[in-house]
């Protein structure tokens, strides 16, 4: 029996389309920052039992395997057969549990495949790159693997296809100053679920088809500055351009992908208010396949950013299970490496 938790990562350059649907390879970049595994985390506990076919638990609930489940798996024993560690008379009892809402835009598939990866590959005693099993499950899994602040490259040529291609830039206490709040204002589950949306806009986006890759190879190397400088001001805006960009494609989609609700445009504005009063950028807002925002400040100025969320939208709470109005966690990168 094995037993893992994996954090969540939150993308800033944000990864959306594949250039391979079948093995996830994606048709940008990204990077991401994976936060510390004490908060928003999936625990999955995988055993070997007598049963005649696997057993799949979500949040206590049983549950068919998904496709990308099964791939994962069948990867897995395949190594597993090689390794002389896979034992054909067993099946697999995986339960996954989540500590915050499940599919609604705050990273579950990528703490979820993190963990179940990371786990079989424990269990099968296998020698293998995990962020690329991970991936396998869903693209963003692959980020969770490492701590810190880590990049995920696309492959340029056929050559980089099926290599590792995901690392570490800077460990996670390269910034310690560095804050994320991660402001719940819905638990409801996504209503487009990403690959969904992602295969939309590769094939209907003007908008993506024509400037997405441009966008991205320049901002690569600006993210990077920004981190290593420890830049916030550049780190802010590169941020929000990168979060404002996404949820363009995904409306210029046809028919189009509506991530945001009223509650996520009131945040977008109430930062740029802010940092606009303040005459530099406090604060950040990302948003992913969801409604829900993850703002990025720093140390001096997190406990105003908060009071003033809190006085806007709601107080903070360290619960998950009411989501109405807006609930605030606070999340601070100490992922070990
Ligand atoms: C908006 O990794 O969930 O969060 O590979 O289809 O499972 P699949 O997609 P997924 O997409 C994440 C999209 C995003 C941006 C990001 O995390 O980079």
């Amino acid at each position: 029996m094995v037993e893992v938790i994996a954090p969540i990562n939150i993308a800033l350059l944000k990864y959306w389309g594949k250039s391979d649907i079948m093995n996830i390879e994606p048709v940008t970049d990204s990077i991401s920052l994976t936060l510390s595994s004490e908060h928003l985390h999936s625990r999955t506990i995988i055993s070997l039992i007598d049963d005649d076919r696997h057993i799949f638990r979500l949040n206590g609930k049983s549950h068919p395997l998904t496709a990308r489940m099964k791939d994962v798996i069948i990867n897995c024993q395949l190594r597993a057969m090689q390794k002389g560690t896979f034992n054909r008379s067993k099946h697999l009892c995986i339960e996954s549990s989540n500590n915050f809402p499940t599919a609604a835009g705050l990273a579950s598939s990528a703490s979820g495949f993190a963990s179940m990866a990371f786990g079989l590959s424990n269990l099968y005693q296998l020698d293998c790159d995990v962020a690329s099993l991970a991936r396998r499950g869903s693209g963003s899994a692959c980020r969770s693997i490492f701590g810190g602040i880590v990049y995920w490259k696309a492959p340029a040529s056929e050559s980089e296809r099926y290599s590792p291609c995901v690392r570490q830039l800077f460990l996670h206490t390269h910034w310690p100053d560095l804050r994320i709040l991660i402001c719940v204002s819905s638990s409801q589950k996504k209503s487009v679920p990403s690959s969904v949306a992602m295969r939309r806009t590769t094939v209907t986006s003007p908008l993506f088809q024509e400037a997405r890759a441009k966008v991205v190879k320049e901002r690569v190397p600006q993210f990077i500055h920004a981190f290593q400088c420890r830049d916030f001001e550049l780190l802010a805006e590169l941020t929000m351009r990168e979060s404002n960009e996404l949820h363009a494609v995904c409306l210029d989609s046809w028919p189009p992908v509506i991530y945001l609700d009223a509650t996520s445009f009131a945040i977008m504005e109430f930062v740029h208010t802010l940092n606009n009063n303040a005459g530099r950028n406090m604060l950040a807002y990302t948003f992913d396949a969801g409604p829900n925002a993850f703002i990025l400040t720093q140390a001096n100025d997190a406990a105003v950013v908060l009071t003033l969320l809190s006085e806007c939208f709601g107080s903070p709470s360290h619960g998950l299970e009411d989501a109405n109005g807006l609930e605030i966690k606070r999340e601070r990168i100490e992922t070990p490496e």
